[in-house]
């Protein structure tokens, strides 16, 4: 037997309880039981039971040091005691009205104040809604139809959202370019088919995996503006995770519309859309009908998750809990690194703020600042040859009490610890080890 089938052999036997969710989840979910595609994972991703701050159980009762944190949506850890108790009070006194409430309001509120940018609001059930809704409203406002993306960015799994050349998605209507060029962005719009330009927060794939220059989001309001074309920041993922105003607090900038989602709700499903008054006048009943955009959603603004939005907003105010998750995040990859180095493996942390991702492969540039990725090239960063070795690593960290990102990128919360930073370090110094035994950090 190979070494790498011992690993999966052990995974097997070591998560027996696992194995019987995963064995009945087959006969429904088709891609392997799984039902997101990161949680694809050969055997299989353990069978969680629950959850509190950064830590993690599974049906076998191993204890994990969580940075999924609900795919980024956790960024004061799981179950933090304000959501927890909003959302059990608003329970009692009804989840859903299907009517106006006045959670909704004071949540829309608590918006504005973290991002001023919000002269009006629009609440959705995710993240990808609120970006189709923003390419909607752009449409109205322009009267023109095309999209311009840029590759590694990530919006949702829908049409004119997704990845290029997915199957079965129309895509017609979308050009997708590389960032970090703003003359090449300004010849396409100047062809004068653009109505909006849509950019991920952060950088391209969770905040960054695949780094954009700060100058070119700087760029970006006004190439548009000249073109008349909208603008459009998705901060579903950086919204009020990295700072307390979001990505556009970092960099400087006032998009024409910002999408939101994950952080934005505590963790309960949700999504919004913030900007001009003027653009999201098309929601208005009193639109001429030649603008007029419908907006239902059975999940807009549901009260439940609006109590839950409204404790975590209260606590995203003041800067403290995204400060807190970046100072560990900072740790995490300073302290990796340097066992990185002192050991000669061919693995880097990097990113900004509350992100450390994961890099494996030559290091060509070697930087004092654990922020900066171990390479320039973006096909190297998101090289989706090495997913088997990221999935891989990803297995390892599991062994090890660790769950990560596809192995990909480790998010932080406010909950994470020293300790958990400490014993995370060990994990993927001995997780790296164990696959260079295995040779799979041959490259
Ligand atoms: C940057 C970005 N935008 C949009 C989305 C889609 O959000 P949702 O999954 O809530 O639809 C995601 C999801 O991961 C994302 O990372």
């Amino acid at each position: 037997m190979s070494n790498s089938d011992q690993l999966l052999e052990a995974y097997r036997q070591s998560h027996p309880n696992s194995a019987r969710w995963h064995e009945r989840a087959k006969a429904f979910f088709p891609a392997d039981g799984a039902t997101h595609f990161t949680r694809v994972r050969a055997p299989f991703r353990p069978y969680i039971t629950h959850a509190r701050g950064s830590r993690k159980w599974d049906v076998d009762g191993y204890e994990y040091i969580d940075y999924v944190l609900g795919h980024g949506a956790l960024i004061l850890g799981h179950a933090h005691p304000a959501v927890v108790e909003a959302v059990q009070q608003q329970a009692a006194k009804g989840f859903h009205f299907g009517d106006n409430h006045p959670l909704e309001v004071q949540w829309a509120e608590l918006i504005r104040r973290l991002m001023p940018a919000a002269e009006r609001i629009e609440f959705f059930a995710s993240g990808q809604e609120a970006n189709l809704m923003a390419i909607r409203l752009s449409r109205v406002a322009t009267g023109k139809r095309r999209i311009l993306k840029f590759r590694h960015n990530y919006h949702g799994w829908a049409d004119e959202l997704c990845a290029e050349g997915t199957p079965g998605a129309n895509e017609d209507q979308v050009t997708v370019i590389d960032v970090g060029d703003p003359e090449q962005v300004d010849r396409h719009l100047a062809t004068g088919q653009f109505a909006a330009v849509l950019i991920e927060g952060g950088g391209g794939r969770i905040a960054g995996r695949v780094p954009t220059p700060v100058e070119f989001f700087q760029a970006l309001p006004a190439i548009t503006r000249k073109h008349g074309v909208i603008f459009i920041l998705d901060e579903v993922v950086t919204g009020f995770r990295e700072a307390a105003g979001g990505w556009q607090s970092i960099v400087g900038i006032e998009p024409d519309i910002t999408t939101i989602g994950k952080a934005v709700s505590g963790g309960l499903p949700s999504g919004a859309l913030l900007g001009r008054a003027d653009l999201l006048a098309s929601l208005s009943p009193t639109s001429p009908p030649a603008r007029l955009v419908m907006h239902g959603g059975t999940w807009n603004a549901v009260p439940l998750t609006a109590a839950a939005g409204i404790a975590a907003c209260e606590l995203y105010l003041d800067g403290a809990p995204q400060q807190a998750a970046c100072t560990m995040a900072g740790r995490l990859r300073h302290q990796a690194n340097d066992r990185f180095r002192r050991a000669g493996a061919p693995a880097r942390l990097y990113g900004t703020h509350t992100v450390a991702h994961i890099y494996i492969g030559p290091i060509e540039r070697e930087s004092a600042d654990d922020s900066a990725p171990p390479t320039t090239d973006p096909a190297k960063l998101a090289n989706p040859r090495m997913t088997p070795v990221y999935k891989r690593l990803d297995l390892h960290l599991l062994q090890r009490g660790v769950s990560s990102l596809r192995g990909e990128g480790l998010m932080l919360s406010s909950a994470h610890t020293e300790e958990d930073i400490d014993r995370t370090v060990a994990a993927l110094a001995d997780a790296l080890q164990e696959m260079e035994r295995e040779r799979m950090l041959s490259l």
